[in-house]
């Protein structure tokens, strides 16, 4: 069983054995990264909110502790590791991008590349069978079978092993910043008493500014897996104006976070970076459904969180950032147009098709529900029947759901072309393969299900939402869904939805359904 300490002591070895990078200006890795520290606790975070891990001057740099590689339960001496946090330093400027014309712009790539598309191929013959529920192999030692990766004493390696995996986690670390910021920020912005209003008391607070504190250990750990060309903070650029607001951004972007990383967590070279990958997004899984809780959402209404391909979390996110840093390492993702959905069903409503198709509830890609729109007689905060009311709570019914079966979904999209991202240094893009709009694709669960789109015109359309079920008794249509517009309906599952991309024409944009 663990005590306190050593369970302390083992996860700062792990982070130890994924070494700080050498930054180029300083000597020290560990020293680096908490001199980072010290400043944004003084300029961003009150004094209080001073994580318990920022580590005394004298102690050894984090490299140190990881030469022998192996985690160290009893040395009561081990350092604990320092935290990378922010690297400004003064406030950050919350607003659109305003600066000079980016001098680089486009996503990296590395070419030429004459291919469009991937072609599937089938599955080579299982080389693993299992008839008779028996062990098939002779074990290497007792008690453990005969198989796995990473199992026969190789020790691991806490680094990414090929673009893809530098790529993915670079990604990630672009998630982990905004996230810091955005908790930070919306603690910042608004009174007690807008937090009192919306139902979030101090201990809600605590918890997220407890969530912004977290944020500060997964960028560490990512930093640490990428080495000197992680990408720092950045400044961003946010849509909401209340609290509920807030509340609602907060749980559309964790949502593609999670999504995201399930996206290309099995796909990694690296298993070990992946392993300490996912036991980061299980700690935003949970942020994602406290932020529902947060607005009286159904806090789980699936029986599976869905995976997204990085270009769809990085067309997301990208919108929100204004700025970064001169020579901050830049992604290969693919930014799609956006889509609007122009009907999205407001979350703060008793009965969200009343004036559903208001000009106010239309949202661009994870915009959320305007809250000050919404007329009191139908402003599910206020209200305190069962089923209506949607404050703050643990769980909340809903009489009127927010969309169902049958419900048209009223689109629009943007253009290829378009700058996009920080510093407006990235462009909207789509392949020829998408070479018009002809399908609304639904992404949620374990499925993705496609509706021809009507009345196409110009750039708008519509689309029928599904009646569909990941297996009997789950609708796979709940929740904060994806939904993008394609060429085509190619057959996709969880594990090759990547190789849509190349037909996306819009999107995706997440649809408050359930
Ligand atoms: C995705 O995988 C499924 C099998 O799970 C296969 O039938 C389908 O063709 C694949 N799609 C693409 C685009 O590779
Ligand atoms: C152990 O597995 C790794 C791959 O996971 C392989 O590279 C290595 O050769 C294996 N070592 C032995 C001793 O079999
Ligand atoms: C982005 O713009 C800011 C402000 O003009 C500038 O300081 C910074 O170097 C730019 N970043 C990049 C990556 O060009
Ligand atoms: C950006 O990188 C270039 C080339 O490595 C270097 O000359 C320049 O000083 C760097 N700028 C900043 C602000 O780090
Ligand atoms: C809803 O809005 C869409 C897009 O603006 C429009 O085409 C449609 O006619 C509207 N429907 C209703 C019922 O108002
Ligand atoms: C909540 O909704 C479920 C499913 O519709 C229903 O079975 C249950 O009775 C509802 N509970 C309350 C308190 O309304
Ligand atoms: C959706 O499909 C289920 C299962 O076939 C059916 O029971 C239900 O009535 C359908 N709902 C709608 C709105 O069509
Ligand atoms: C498509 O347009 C036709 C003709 O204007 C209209 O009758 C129909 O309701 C529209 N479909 C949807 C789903 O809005
Ligand atoms: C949803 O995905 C699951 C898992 O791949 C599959 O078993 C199920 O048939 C899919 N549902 C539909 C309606 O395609
Ligand atoms: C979504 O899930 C909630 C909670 O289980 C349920 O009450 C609601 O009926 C579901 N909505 C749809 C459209 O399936």
């Amino acid at each position: 069983m663990y005590t306190r300490t050593s369970a302390v002591l083992f996860l700062s070895a792990l982070v130890a054995a994924a070494p700080a990078p050498n930054p180029p200006s300083s000597h020290a890795p560990a020293s680096h990264w908490q001199g980072q520290q010290s400043q944004a606790s003084a300029s961003q975070a009150p004094a209080s909110q001073a994580p318990a891990s920022q580590a005394p001057a004298s102690q050894a740099p984090a490299s140190q502790a990881s030469g022998s590689g192996l985690p160290t339960f009893s040395a009561a001496t081990a350092p604990i590791a320092p935290v990378r946090s922010s690297e400004v330093t003064g406030a950050t400027s919350h607003g659109p991008y305003d600066g000079p014309s980016p001098t680089v712009t486009g996503a990296l790539s590395h070419g030429p590349v004459s291919a469009q598309t991937i072609a599937p191929v089938p599955y080579p013959s299982p080389l693993y069978t299992n008839p008779n529920g028996l062990l098939q192999d002779p074990q290497p030692i007792p008690y453990q079978p005969a198989g796995g990766a990473g199992t026969n004493g190789t020790e691991p390696y806490y680094h990414p092993l090929s673009d893809f995996d530098y790529e993915s986690l670079t990604l990630g670390l672009y998630q982990e910043w905004i996230e810091l910021d955005l908790f930070h920020h919306g603690l910042a912005t608004f009174s007690v008493a807008e937090f009192e209003a919306a139902g979030l008391t101090a201990e809600d607070r605590f918890l997220i500014e407890f969530m912004a504190n977290q944020e500060v250990g997964h960028a560490t750990l990512i930093s640490n897996m990428l080495g000197a060309a992680a990408p720092p903070q950045c400044t961003y650029n946010y849509p909401f104006k209340t609290v509920r607001e807030f509340v609602d951004f907060c749980q559309r972007l964790t949502r593609y976070g999670e999504s995201g990383v399930y996206g290309f967590l099995g796909h990694m070279d690296s298993r070990e970076a992946a392993t300490l990958l996912l036991q980061s997004i299980t700690t935003e899984a949970r942020q994602q459904m406290i932020f529902r809780q947060f607005s009286g959402l159904f806090p789980m209404p699936v029986w599976f969180e869905v995976g997204v391909p990085q270009s769809w979390q990085w067309t997301l996110l990208a919108p929100h950032i204004s700025e970064c840093p001169a020579n901050t390492t830049r992604l290969a993702w693919q930014n799609f147009p956006t889509l609007t959905i122009l009907d999205n069903p407001n979350v703060n409503t008793i009965n969200p098709q009343i004036g559903a198709n208001d000009s106010s509830n239309a949202t661009p890609g994870d915009f959320p529900s305007e809250s000050t729109a919404v007329p009191s007689s139908n402003y599910c905060p206020d209200a305190d029947v069962v089923g209506e009311d949607c404050s703050a709570a643990i769980s909340r019914n809903r009489t009127n759901p927010l969309s169902y079966p049958g419900r048209p979904v009223y689109l629009s999209w943007g253009e290829a072309g378009q700058p996009i991202g920080p510093n407006n240094s990235y462009v909207t893009s789509r392949s020829p393969v998408a070479d018009a709009p002809r399908f609304a694709m639904f992404v949620n669960q374990l499925n993705a299900t496609y509706v021809p789109l009507l009345n196409i015109s110009g750039n708008t359309a519509v689309a029928i939402q599904p009646n569909t079920s990941t297996f009997a008794g789950d609708p796979t249509i709940n929740g904060t869904v994806f939904l993008a517009i394609t060429s085509q309906d190619v057959y996709v599952t969880p594990y090759n939805l990547s190789n849509i991309n190349p037909f996306v024409y819009a999107g995706p944009a997440l649809y408050s359904s359930g």
